[in-house]
């Protein structure tokens, strides 16, 4: 690329001021605000791509139409750890770079799962409700109908342990003395080693665990990975946790679960379709806790996510930086 002349990108995302200063420092940037989920803000985007050697966004799909409009793309950045947005066979035959933010996120939705598994054990946000509407009554915290379950002591079954599995498994031995159970493609043993995580099917961790987290990354193969049959394996008193990607969950069977008791609470940051609709029957339940896909959102994560992701951009466009090129797209296995 000649150094002389700025690369042109686009950027869709609200960044923070120092991200957006790296950005502007080595790059052309213009920045758009449209929503690529609606038709028009997808034509829009194809549009603004013809000329544009990068894009910084979050969920816009990059695929065979996108790329086909974006001859001049090099580089996608996603300020997520998560990039099921891209088609990752599609831009690698046409040479386009794709990358996301490991690492700075992993404690912060580590502690976002912890906040999860305590509110739908414990009620908070039912309780919370009750107290706040006057209902608390004479009975107070003596009320059975009031009580919880316990997490301390209890059995986590981590489905997917990657960084992210890894952060909940110490929480929850050292922290909650739980006993963890893990199902992941390979073992892993420096959590079995430091937080005595045992790998095990998914059918005994679902039989087996009070709290179910699912940190699996939607692939094609992960894709309705939770369906009736799952939720029938779990204890009935069990809580199942989604903080990954909402279809990774068949809803339609996740709602007859916890309807007809076959679980006991579910705790859900993802939904199949986000923002997930205000007449969903999901948001009828008082054993569901709901959460607006916020894992990684504290303010300084998100600052760390927005920096990580400008570097990536101006990394892969100007080779001048390390860069955190998604899996499937490295050309060498330490990058
Ligand atoms: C991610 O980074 O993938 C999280 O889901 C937050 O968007």
């Amino acid at each position: 690329m000649d150094r002389l002349v700025k690369p042109r990108v686009i950027n869709l995302k609200r960044l923070p001021e120092e991200a957006g200063r790296l950005l502007t420092e080595f790059c052309d940037v213009l920045d758009v605000d449209l929503d690529e989920k609606s038709p028009e803000g997808r034509a829009r985007l194809l549009e603004l791509l013809g000329d544009a050697d990068g894009l910084l966004q979050s969920d816009a799909r990059i695929d065979k139409e996108l790329l086909d409009k974006a001859p001049r793309l090099k580089v996608v950045s996603n300020v997520s750890v998560g990039y099921n947005n891209f088609d990752t066979e599609a831009m690698r035959e046409r040479g386009v770079t794709g990358t996301h933010t490991p690492y700075v996120l992993d404690d912060t939705v580590a502690d976002l799962i912890f906040a999860l598994i305590l509110s739908a054990a414990r009620r908070v946000p039912e309780l919370d409700r009750l107290v706040k509407q006057g209902e608390w009554g004479r009975e107070g915290s003596k009320a059975e109908d009031h009580f919880g379950i316990d997490v301390h002591h209890a059995t986590i079954g981590i489905v997917g342990m990657g960084r992210i599995g890894e952060r909940v498994a110490k929480r929850a031995a050292l922290g909650f003395g739980m006993n963890v159970l893990y199902h992941n493609r390979s073992r892993k043993s420096h959590a079995e080693e430091a937080y005595g995580a045992r790998c095990v099917s998914l059918d005994e961790l679902l039989a087996k665990s009070d709290y179910v987290v699912l940190l699996a990354p939607l692939t094609p193969e992960t894709r309705g990975l939770f369906g009736a049959e799952q939720f029938d394996t779990m204890k009935s008193t069990a809580i199942f946790v989604n903080a990954s990607r909402g279809p990774l969950v068949n809803e339609a069977a996740l709602v007859e679960a916890l309807r007809g008791g076959r679980i006991r609470a579910a705790a859900l940051d993802v939904y199949e379709s986000e923002p997930v609709a205000a007449d969903h029957p999901l948001l009828r339940l008082p054993n569901v806790v709901t959460l607006p896909h916020i894992g990684s959102a504290t303010a300084k994560t998100r600052f760390d996510m927005a920096v990580t992701a400008a570097n990536n951009l101006i990394g892969g466009l100007l080779g001048d930086r390390k860069i955190y090129v998604v899996p499937e797209l490295r050309r060498d296995s330490k990058e």
